[in-house]
């Protein structure tokens, strides 16, 4: 059973339903309003536990209803969660998300998560250091990430970055992780003083560029590989990004090659977008399995 150290977010996804989406200074109505467990690192700690893995989440909460209720659907997802620790006097981190005309806008407020700071996660240096994999994102402090690429690469653990929400990246980050997948808005930010082809060819086999539904490319070393996706109807593509992330890192943590790995986490992402939630469709490994 793959081992992985999730390090990131927790949050409540506060959704509204509109056929349209507001402009600026615009007022629309809405459908409907539903309350729903996300935020980056949480959504990839329960995808890759339905995936079969053995997943620890190393985050925070608040000390309020919110934070109860996300560390319910962890335990209910089998994830285990004694370094999400509630930070008193603080709110969970919410994610304010409007799904309207076929697309979600998110805005994210961090609160809670901003305390995933480089010695709250230091207390669980024995967890990562025994993983086989570590995934981190972007909702965090960017000195945590600097610190989690610092210690990942002291003692030999893969890490894979999965850049989002966009911002740049340090250089030794970069150099320290394992695996890289933005989408291609990050990877524009992550590597503006080059074009996407120069920045595949410099991080061979390390950088994945996630082209939604055109599919995942990266540079194998001597050509650029595209792995298509799967074509499927959508319902809600919010937490598709992360359900590819988790799959990727279960499926070569528990020895795939990387195309094949890509394979099983489009696979997974595919099926993740046909039900409401962030985390409503992500499959557990008999569905993704039985669909490969
Ligand atoms: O990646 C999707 C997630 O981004 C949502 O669940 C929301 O919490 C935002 O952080």
């Amino acid at each position: 059973m793959a081992k992985i150290s999730v390090i990131g977010s927790s949050s409540m996804d506060l959704v509204v339903t509109s056929s349209k989406r507001p402009g600026a200074g615009e007022t629309v109505l809405g459908e409907s309003f539903t309350t729903v467990p996300g935020g980056k690192g949480a959504n990839q700690a329960v995808a890759a536990a339905r995936l079969g893995a053995d997943v620890t989440m190393i985050g925070r909460v608040g000390d309020d209803h919110l934070g109860q209720q996300i560390l319910r659907n962890f335990e209910e997802n089998h994830v285990h969660i004694n370094y999400v620790k509630p930070v008193t006097h603080m709110e969970s981190g919410t994610a304010h998300i409007v799904l309207a005309e076929g697309d979600n806008s998110i805005v994210v407020v961090k609160a809670a998560n901003n305390e995933v700071t480089p010695a709250y996660v230091e207390e669980a240096l024995d967890v990562i250091r025994s993983s086989d994999i570590v995934l981190i994102q972007q909702e965090i402090p960017a000195e945590t990430i600097v610190y989690v690429s610092e210690i990942c690469a002291k003692y030999q653990v893969p890490l894979l970055l999965n850049p989002a929400p966009a911002r740049e990246v340090e250089e030794s980050v970069i150099a320290n992780a394992a695996y890289i997948t933005p989408n291609e808005h990050e990877a524009a930010i992550m590597f503006k003083d080059m074009s996407l082809q120069e920045a595949l060819r410099k991080y061979p086999n390390k950088l994945f560029v996630t082209e939604g539904s055109n599919g995942v490319r990266f540079f194998d070393g001597e050509q650029e590989v595209v792995v298509p996706t799967y074509k499927v109807e959508a319902v809600d593509t919010t937490g598709a990004g992360d359900t590819f992330n988790a799959a990727f890192a279960v499926a070569l943590a528990e020895g795939k090659s990387l195309a094949d790995s890509v394979k099983f986490a489009n696979r997974a992402a595919s099926l993740s977008v046909t039900k409401f939630g962030a985390q409503g469709g992500m499959p557990t490994r008999r569905e993704v399995e039985e669909q490969l």
